[in-house]
């Protein structure tokens, strides 16, 4: 048997300590399917004292994870800290200039600075390899780089935060508050660090990044995302959706359009009889879009210990598996020197459904007045329809909730000024797009 693949990591939060159990008790099965044993030798964290189940003995441990990239004796390095820049971008770059191969989960490191990391990784020879980053423990990755090469694909879009789809679904299905979900999702580990880069979409974003140049062989484009999130989303929302037939999700989308191509992450109504509409609590579904194979549709796990550590796993054995001085396969799915520059769709092209809801004072000519400003912008409806508020008792509000035929983001957005305008409007309308997956 060749010798053991050295395998150092940094952060033994909730994904570094599942992946110790995990290679710790299953050395035995690893090292038959790889070929060769798979050693944990040294570790980093930033509190040595801190019990956390796991046997660390016999492994050399860091203060600095700069440190360990740079001198441990290691083949590869596992970086499980997360951020965008600091340690986890100083030990990737200390490792990769050894030309040491890399396993990450962190999306906001690749989202800032993934090309420049694969540049560095293909001119070493060294393997950058981040399955965990995007939708957990789903082979996204793997499908897109590899599996799909040669496909033309059109549309990438799916629920990529475990997070907001786990609070979304408790609001909708216990009636639960989002501030007693969010907490329950830091408790189970799925949530970042800091949990509004969970629910103001930039974890979704930077996952979306990523996806989007593995699909159209771009340049990673993370600031150039159009960004909401979910925290304006209402139970009321929630209900009005499911009257209409539909289910609210915050999905990233990434599509080709004649102006270029759109990235937008927003929740989103979704056909309730479609299967994305049906994914429910942590887990998550991406959907990829393509001219040869038509549509595929993975759904599982998306994030927590277990999950993520199964896809880092999954990193790692390739690693052990691959021949010193083989062919590799492109960081990005793309040698990062081929990338395409990025050219951003505008926001206000978008073409699609949107639900629309206000709450209006009940006077008479308010209904033909928001029928008027829709057809002044060539806005088709659906439908229309208008109930009393629940909070509002016999009331003098009611709420009008409008679903449009597909029509321009720039048609909604004058159509919505224009009503702002008006004296019978009471706070801010709330607009959410409509996305229609097609086969699933
Ligand atoms: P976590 O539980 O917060 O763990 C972070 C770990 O990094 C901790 O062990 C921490 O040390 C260590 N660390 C932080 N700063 C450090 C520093 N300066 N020096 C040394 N160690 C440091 O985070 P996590 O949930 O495991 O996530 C890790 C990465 O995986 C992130 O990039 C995250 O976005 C990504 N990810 C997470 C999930 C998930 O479901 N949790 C899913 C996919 C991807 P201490 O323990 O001593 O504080
Ligand atoms: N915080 C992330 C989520 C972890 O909730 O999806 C997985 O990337």
């Amino acid at each position: 048997m060749a010798d053991a693949l050295k395998v150092g990591i940094a952060g033994l939060g909730t994904v570094g300590a599942s992946l110790v159990r995990i290679i710790q008790s299953r050395a035995n099965e690893l090292a038959v399917t790889c070929g060769r044993a798979i050693e944990i030798t040294a570790v980093s964290a930033r509190d040595k004292s801190r019990d956390r189940g796991i046997d660390l003995a016999g492994v050399t441990w860091f203060d600095a994870p700069e440190k360990l990239a740079a001198e441990a004796d290691i083949d590869v390095f596992v970086e499980l800290m997360g951020g965008a820049s600091g340690p986890a971008d100083l030990s990737v770059r200390a490792a990769l200039a050894r030309g040491l191969h890399v396993v990450t989960a962190n999306k906001a490191l690749l989202a800032r600075c993934g090309v420049e990391l694969a540049a560095i990784a293909e001119e070493k020879g060294a393997l950058l390899n981040f399955e965990a980053a995007v939708a957990g423990g789903i082979p996204v990755i793997k499908a897109l780089r590899e599996s799909l090469t040669g496909n033309t694909i059109s549309r990438v879009y799916g629920i990529m935060n475990g997070t907001c789809n786990y609070i979304l679904t408790r609001m909708e299905k216990e009636g639960l508050s989002f501030k007693a979900c969010l907490e329950d999702a830091q408790r189970l580990g799925y949530a970042e660090a800091d949990p509004t880069f969970d629910i103001e979409g930039n974890d979704t974003a930077h996952k979306l990044a990523i996806l989007t140049t593995l699909a159209f062989g771009t340049q990673i484009a993370a600031d150039e995302i159009y960004l909401e999130g979910i925290s304006n989303i209402s139970i009321e929302d929630i209900h009005a959706a499911a009257d209409l037939g539909y289910r609210i999700k915050l999905l990233g989308v990434a599509q080709k359009t004649e102006g270029g191509i759109e990235q937008r992450v927003h929740p989103t109504m979704v056909p309730h009889d479609s299967v994305i509409a049906q994914v429910d609590g942590v887990t998550n579904a991406v959907a990829i879009e393509s001219d040869i194979l038509g549509e595929l549709l993975m759904v599982g796990p998306g994030a927590g210990g277990s999950a993520t550590a199964s896809a880092v796993l999954g990193d790692i054995a390739d690693i052990a598996k691959s021949r010193p001085g083989a062919q590799r396969v492109p960081v990005l799915g793309t040698p990062a020197a081929a990338l395409a520059p990025y050219k951003r769709a505008r926001m206000r092209s978008h073409e699609g459904g949107y639900f629309i809801r206000l709450t209006v004072a009940d006077r008479t000519g308010v209904f033909a007045s928001i029928a008027a400003r829709m057809a002044e912008n060539a806005i088709s409806l659906e439908s229309i329809v208008q109930r009393a508020r629940p909070d509002a008792g016999t009331s003098e509000f009611k709420t009008i909730i409008l679903v449009t035929h597909a029509t321009t983001e720039d048609s909604v957005r004058k159509a919505v000024a224009a009503i702002k305008a008006e004296s019978y409007l009471i706070g801010e309308p709330q607009v959410i797009r409509i996305e229609r997956p097609k086969a699933f």
